[in-house]
């Protein structure tokens, strides 16, 4: 597969950061002319949309490309995905939600539905892929589909003038929760199912597909966890709580299922790798586990009153979960070399950076739930934070320029 994809990924994700990171120095320099919303819009469509969505394509595409049939098609595709949220994130940094932004986010779906039909084809035309890995990574094909369905129905709630109501904000977490919990995490764990079966690591198969089933059903009315805060009714706290438990078991199950293959992994792969795939499953557990707690009334609306610990559980999902997740499985399949010390220094900033930037962020939530106004130095804080993780990216990205060609090598 093309280096250049690789280094396209990298570019997002340096994006992502340098942009967070410019809202992080926003309360050092409130004057300046880009309005702050514009640039929030944009780092959260290309963080997900962007660097998420083509580091898993990416990977996607490094574990078949030797078999893939359509090559010049997965290229083109890889490149429409690069090229539309580039400008995607320049539209909403532009003009924030306007005519160029809505129209490359439109763009930008087609093209994540025209990725979808070219892994659906390519997966099931490939020999030899455990059964669970294909129901995770159709699954996860249905939930990027459906998830769509809130960006779409944006447009008409805005047009009936409802942009300021309850129902805008249902519809993005209804975007939200199917990108995330849905596509994201369900295509991940499908791709480290196939990587493990091609490393020929054994795993409990019928325990995955239990998993992915309680898992997938448990995903629409895991729905409603998100959207508690409106007062839909009871049946909406009902299936909440089915929905939270369904996932939280389905998560469970899929942990278990992978219990016999830490032994093999130490034996295969460099230790630093065991241990990022270790602070990924972490991650996983914790975040599952936050999740399940939004079931408590009360908690729940501690939680979406409170912004700074919206967005620490934003972040641990995607920059902890995700983000450390399609990092993890750069390394399996040997995109990234972690012998290279100026890699495993990366890294270690990374998990620092992101450490830091929870404790503000939670820490900061939980100072709030006891009566003080903020703690001290929480804009320093976060900005140092912000500062290490745009540090470690840059460096991860250096060592696999430098990292040379041959050594490091695709899976097939
Ligand atoms: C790499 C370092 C990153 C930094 C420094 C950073 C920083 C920020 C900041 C400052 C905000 C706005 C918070 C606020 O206004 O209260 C934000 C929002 C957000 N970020 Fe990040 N971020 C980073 C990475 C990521 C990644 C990797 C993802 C997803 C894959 C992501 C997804 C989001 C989302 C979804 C929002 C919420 C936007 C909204 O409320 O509309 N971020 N980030």
């Amino acid at each position: 597969m093309p280096r250049l994809f690789v280094h396209f990924t990298f570019l997002l994700f340096a994006i992502t950061a340098i942009s967070g990171l410019w809202m992080r120095f926003y309360p050092f320099n409130p004057d300046t002319s880009l309005p702050y919303t514009n640039v929030m819009h944009g780092h959260s469509h290309l963080a997900i949309l962007g660097w998420a969505f083509l580091g898993a394509f990416i990977i996607f595409l490094s574990i078949f490309w030797k078999t893939i049939r359509q090559k010049k098609q997965a290229k083109v595709v890889a490149i429409a995905l690069f090229v539309t949220s580039f400008l995607m994130f320049g539209a909403f940094v532009y003009q924030g939600y306007g005519l160029y932004s809505i129209i490359m986010s439109s763009l930008h779906i087609l093209v994540e539905y025209w990725a979808a039909l070219f892994i659906y084809r390519e997966l099931n035309g490939q020999l030899g892929i455990p059964k669970p890995g294909k129901y995770f990574i159709n699954g996860s094909l249905l939930a990027l589909v459906i998830s769509s369905i809130g960006p779409f129905s944006l447009g008409v709630i805005a047009a009936n003038g409802l942009r300021d109501s309850y129902v805008f904000d249902m519809a993005i977490y209804f975007y939200l929760h199917f990108q995330y919990n849905g596509w994201l995490y369900l295509f991940l764990i499908g791709l480290f199912i196939i990587v493990l079966h091609q490393k020929q690591i054994v795993f409990n198969h019928s325990l995955l597909i239990a998993g992915f089933w309680i898992y997938f059903l448990s995903l629409f009315p895991g729905y409603y966890l998100s959207v508690l805060w409106v007062e839909l009714g009871g049946h909406s706290q009902v299936l909440a709580t089915i929905g939270g438990i369904g996932q939280w078991i389905g998560v469970f199950g899929v942990i278990i299922a992978f219990k016999g293959i830490w032994v093999r992994l130490y034996r295969k792969f460099h230790d630093v790798t065991v241990i990022c795939l270790w602070i990924t499953f972490f991650l996983l557990i914790v975040k599952s586990t936050m999740e399940l707690g939004l079931i408590s009334p009360t908690m729940a609306s501690l939680v979406y009153e409170t912004r700074s610990v919206i967005i620490g559980y934003l972040h641990f999902s995607l920059l902890g979960f995700v983000s450390t997740f399609i990092l993890t499985q750069f390394q399996l399949i040997g995109i990234i070399n972690m012998r290279n010390h100026l890699m495993q220094a990366g890294f270690l900033i990374f998990f620092i950076g992101f450490a830091l930037n929870e404790l503000f962020l939670f820490g900061n939530g939980f100072a709030q739930w006891c009566g003080f106004s903020s703690i001290p130095f929480i804009s320093h804080g976060l900005l140092g934070a912000s500062v290490l993780m745009v540090i470690s990216i840059a460096i991860i990205w250096i060592s696999f320029i430098i990292t040379r060609k041959n050594e490091s090598v695709s899976i097939n």
